[in-house]
């Protein structure tokens, strides 16, 4: 049973705490951040509105999914001040969001399907790494990992940047694409 009753509607810092799942050093390291806020009694004692819950919310599963805290910070920033938000409040905060968090699940996507082939990284390490990224080619580009950052990222050549960076390819990219994709083919083979 929650020492925090539905019906309170400041929090006490332990009282958030609790319902939160969240420790006390960690929402002080929030208010600290600008991500939550409280008022303070004449006895100087923290209180939270109930619906600091949400935020705290919010932030936990936001950090679990790896989203840095300054991107937390700035979508709770169209959060309104000084008042509990609303159901639209939030719907402006998500819609706002959506993009950034549709293109976070393309590149775990990306990630999750991609990784053991070549990625174009430098490290020259996989058989298939002979046929994607020949004497480190792409590291001519750019740095980091360039297929999965670049060249798996560019539905339209001539938007991110991507365009002249696919001469330097070995295949096109789509016949590239298709070959990391499948696990029948010579490049996967060569993993
Ligand atoms: S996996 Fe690093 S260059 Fe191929």
């Amino acid at each position: 049973m929650p020492t925090a009753d539905w019906k309170i509607k400041e929090l006490t810092p332990g009282q958030l705490s609790e319902r939160s799942g969240v420790a006390v050093s960690a929402l002080h390291f929030y208010e600290r951040e600008g991500l939550i806020s409280s008022r303070r009694t004449s006895g100087n004692q923290r209180r939270y509105t109930r619906e600091t819950l949400r935020r705290v919310a919010f932030i936990r599963i936001s950090q679990r999914v790896g989203i840095p805290l300054s991107d937390i910070r700035g979508a709770l920033d169209r959060l309104p001040e000084g008042r509990t938000p609303t159901r639209r409040d939030w719907e402006t905060l998500s819609t706002a969001w959506r993009e950034d968090l549709d293109e976070r699940i393309t590149q775990l996507v990306r990630l999750r399907d991609n990784l053991t082939g070549c990625i174009g990284c430098g490290c020259l390490s996989l058989g298939s790494c002979k046929l994607v990224n020949e004497y480190d080619r792409l590291g001519a580009e750019g740095p980091g990992a360039r297929v999965l950052d670049v060249h798996l990222n560019c539905p339209e050549p001539g938007r991110n940047g991507c365009d002249d960076s696919l001469s330097a390819l070995p295949e096109s990219r789509d016949s590239l694409c298709s070959q990391l994709a499948d696990p029948d083919s010579p490049t996967a083979s060569a993993c």
